[in-house]
């Protein structure tokens, strides 16, 4: 066996492998390179989803041709302070990323200072192949062509065009958010995709994810001993179907951290359903070494001394401001009306136990009280209100009292209570129903049976709907077209970031189309594209069945009561609404009778 020294252009190019996976990794590389020369604008175009080209072109410090031949040697840097990692403020150190990239790909350098001319190098595949003047302005441009043309083996794990763009959105945004300073322009195939100037950091969130932001969104700062927390977080009623728009900053540099994940989860966790998720940017500051930036070849993720701090730090930081908005929780409310009806020297909940259920009447209550479509209860007026609706008059009366004995598992209708509770008399007991819940499940399974039977029925539009939604988001719902139409949903591209309903599910009566789409893109997202919806068909009509008609809050007519208790007697699984939370509950008669004492 003999051991010898690779040869350097093998040893960018092994290195390569581990900074640049795909062509967003490359931008990403190009982009902190700009904003680490001190750019005020960073401009980016792309070609077929970067497959074809990156170009990045900023207005930052600019290099001479002899840094610019030391840019392209590796482990050659401008960065690394006194050698020491952790005191690293500029989001490079390494000084991989430019050789690495110039390995794979044939790469165009031009850089001019300020008061000098311009001069170009130009790489084949790390070879270098060219050099001499270049027309600029003062910064610096990369090109890089045809990334991966000759790795085959990398170029196979490549994804399409669009699926590449979306990463590439994807890393332009997070760096765009972590400097709001800096002004951002992305281009892809001749066409201006994304543009944002100059902002404060809220406006700059709120361009880069969702308009609503700016209205919608709760600014955080705050600060527990030396780590301090800012950033935006949306209020528990805007949510999304999925958690893809949670982004972490730390010490300004974008991370992927699964810590943020369950934080936000947490601090959400008795204002939000389980299925529905927040909208954030956070940014952490900690000192540097607290936390370890080395720990990932593209520096994605981090390593923290102390993540039960952070953890809490956000969880805490999140709830307490949560709670400032009037957006928290008041469990108070159910506790609170049961004990009216209860002897003191009884506990509430076990009076109210649903048979097989393990659950009790507040405990579901409360959670309808959360959930994010009842808006206006979610607040800290929710006690106040609560009881108000529950002190009003029923608000229909089914049947005399006189009437027979009923027979029907669930019972007659007797009554409505606030609007979203169905009373209902049955021959052991008293019914309560939550006509929500409930009818979100019968539309899931009316939605799943149609699936089944080779279409949902569809509701032609009069006049088809436009539906202005991301790039990506419109790419998946365009590959899943198919599909969609078997749920009776028509929905075909209309410009690059528009979609065009021509026909909604029958079921669903008028749904939200804008906020329908955006849940199924999610849905399909999280997937993982349109094959694996074929196979999820069931979560994909939950989707859909969120988006049911009846809501809490509606009067029912009797007719409407009664039939949508028989409904729910022959359809499977009605006891519970997609969410997991029961449906009805009963009291049964010993129930009532222990109530009054009489047991
Ligand atoms: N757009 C640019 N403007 C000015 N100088 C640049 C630019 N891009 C790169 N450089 C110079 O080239 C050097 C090498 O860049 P490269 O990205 O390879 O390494 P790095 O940024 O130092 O570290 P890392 O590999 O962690 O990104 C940088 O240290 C910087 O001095
Ligand atoms: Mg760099």
């Amino acid at each position: 066996m003999s051991i010898r020294r690779l040869p350097s252009h093998l040893v960018d190019r092994i290195a390569a492998g581990e900074v640049v996976e795909r062509p967003a990794s490359a931008l990403k590389e190009l982009v902190e390179n700009a904003l680490d020369a001190g750019a005020a604008h960073v401009a980016v175009r792309l070609s077929a989803g970067g497959l074809d080209l990156v170009e990045v072109t900023d207005d930052g410090a600019g290099m001479n041709p002899a840094e610019m031949s030391l840019a392209l040697e590796r482990h050659a840097t401008s960065k690394l302070p006194d050698e020491a990692i952790e005191a690293v403020a500029s989001f490079g150190f390494r000084g991989e990323a430019l050789p690495s990239i110039a390995s794979v790909s044939r790469f165009t350098l031009d850089s001019r200072p300020r008061g000098a001319d311009g001069w170009r190098i130009t790489l084949d595949h790390g070879v270098r192949v060219g050099e001499g003047p270049a027309a600029l302005p003062p910064g610096t441009r990369v090109r890089v062509d045809e990334l991966f043309a000759k790795v085959p083996a990398r170029r196979k794990f490549l994804r399409s065009p669009r699926a590449e763009y979306a990463a590439c959105l994807d890393a332009v945004r997070r760096l765009a958010m972590s400097r709001p300073d800096v002004g951002f322009t992305l281009e892809h195939d001749g066409r201006r995709t994304l543009s944002v100037q100059p902002a404060t950091l809220p406006a700059r969130v709120a361009a880069l994810l969702d308009p609503e932001l700016e209205r919608a969104g709760l600014p955080i700062d705050l600060q527990r001993g030396d780590l301090a927390l800012g950033g935006v977080v949306s209020l528990p009623t805007f949510n999304r179907g999925a958690a893809d728009h949670q982004y972490l900053f730390v010490n300004g540099r974008p991370v992927k951290d699964r810590l943020l994940v369950g934080a936000l989860r947490a601090a959400y966790s008795d204002v939000l359903a389980r299925d529905r998720h927040p909208i954030a940017a956070l940014f952490l500051r900690l000192p540097l070494g607290e936390v370890d930036v080395n720990v990932h070849p593209a520096k994605t993720e981090v390593r923290f001394r102390d993540p039960q701090a952070v953890r809490g730090l956000i969880v805490g930081g999140l709830r307490q401001a949560l709670g400032e908005a009037g957006h928290r929780s008041q469990p108070a409310a159910q506790v609170q009306w049961t004990s009216d009806l209860t002897p003191h020297d009884r506990h509430p909940g076990e009076l109210h136990r649903h048979p097989g259920e393990g659950r009790d009447l507040s405990e579901s209550s409360h959670q309808a009280y959360l959930r994010p479509e009842l808006p206006a209860l979610a607040g800290t007026t929710a006690l106040h209100e609560s009881r108000t609706l529950f002190t009003a008059a029923p608000a229909a009366r089914a049947e005399p009292a006189h009437a027979p004995v009923p027979t029907h598992p669930l019972g007659v209708a007797r009554g409505q209570v606030a609007a979203t509770y169905i009373v209902a008399e049955a021959a052991d007991g008293l019914i309560l129903v939550d006509q929500h819940a409930a009818h979100e499940r019968l539309v899931l399974e009316r939605l799943k049976r149609g699936a089944g039977n080779g279409g949902v029925p569809r509701q032609t539009l009069l006049l088809p709907e436009v539906v202005e939604l991301d790039e990506p988001d419109c790419d998946r719902l365009e590959e899943a077209a198919t599909d969609l139409a078997g749920f009776g949903l028509e929905v075909e591209r209309f410009g690059p970031t528009a979609m065009l309903v021509r026909a909604s599910p029958a079921p669903l009566g008028t749904p939200d189309l804008k906020r329908l789409l955006a849940d199924l893109a999610d849905e399909i997202a999280e997937l993982g594209g349109p094959q694996a919806l074929k196979e999820r068909l069931d979560l994909v009509a939950a989707t859909f069945a969120c988006h049911h008609s009846v809501r809490a809050g509606r009067i029912l007519s009797v007719a409407e009561m009664n039939a949508l208790l028989r409904e729910m007697e022959v359809t499977p699984l009605s006891g519970q609404c997609n969410h997991g939370r029961p449906t009805w509950v009963k009291l049964a008669h010993g129930d009532i009778e222990k109530l009054f004492g009489r047991k």
